[in-house]
């Protein structure tokens, strides 16, 4: 089948996609982005986050055709051309990012976090990322780089208000 949606704001097509393909098999495989990454293909490890229709979502879990005219943001699409979001650059000075499999999806997940909760306590980040493992860092990292990005964001909000 042909799958047509838009992807990182883009309209974008796949030909000859298979009906049980995954999103993050069309994504990585068929439109050349590679940012969410297949560790599990379960559901278990959130390494594959993708937004679909602004809400987070396990892409190994969505078969491609689920998306169908709806719109998808990947990691690729958190940055605004060269410069990069406050949660992407928030994980890599608070050295966050060891081997980085699990980093695509912490980053689209702790965006979603944020958007949604701008000063989010300890326990809702740890809520928030429960679903997203990490083998490396120990975690501690990731939350130091989640209370570094809200902390920027804050003041983006405060010097543009
Ligand atoms: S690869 Fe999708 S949740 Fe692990
Ligand atoms: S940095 Fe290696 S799995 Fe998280």
């Amino acid at each position: 089948m042909r799958l047509k949606f838009t992807v990182n704001g883009q309209p974008r097509e796949a030909d000859d996609v298979w009906e049980g393909e995954s999103l993050l098999y069309v994504l990585r495989e068929r439109l050349g982005l590679p940012g969410s990454k297949n560790a599990c293909e379960q559901g278990e490890c959130g390494s594959c986050t993708i937004y679909l229709d602004g809400v987070p979502a396990c892409s190994c879990l969505v078969a491609a055709g689920q998306a169908e005219g709806r719109e998808v943001r990947t990691v690729e699409g958190l940055a605004d051309g060269e410069k990069l979001d406050e949660v992407q650059e928030a994980f890599v000075e608070a050295g966050a990012v060891q081997c980085g499999f699990c980093t695509p999806g912490l980053l689209v997940q702790t965006h979603d976090l944020l958007e949604r909760k701008p000063n989010p306590s300890d326990a809702e980040i740890r809520e928030s990322l429960a679903g997203n493992l990490c083998r490396c860092t120990g975690y501690e990292k990731i939350m130091d780089a989640v209370r570094l990005a809200a902390r920027r964001k804050h003041a983006q909000r405060k010097a543009h208000a």
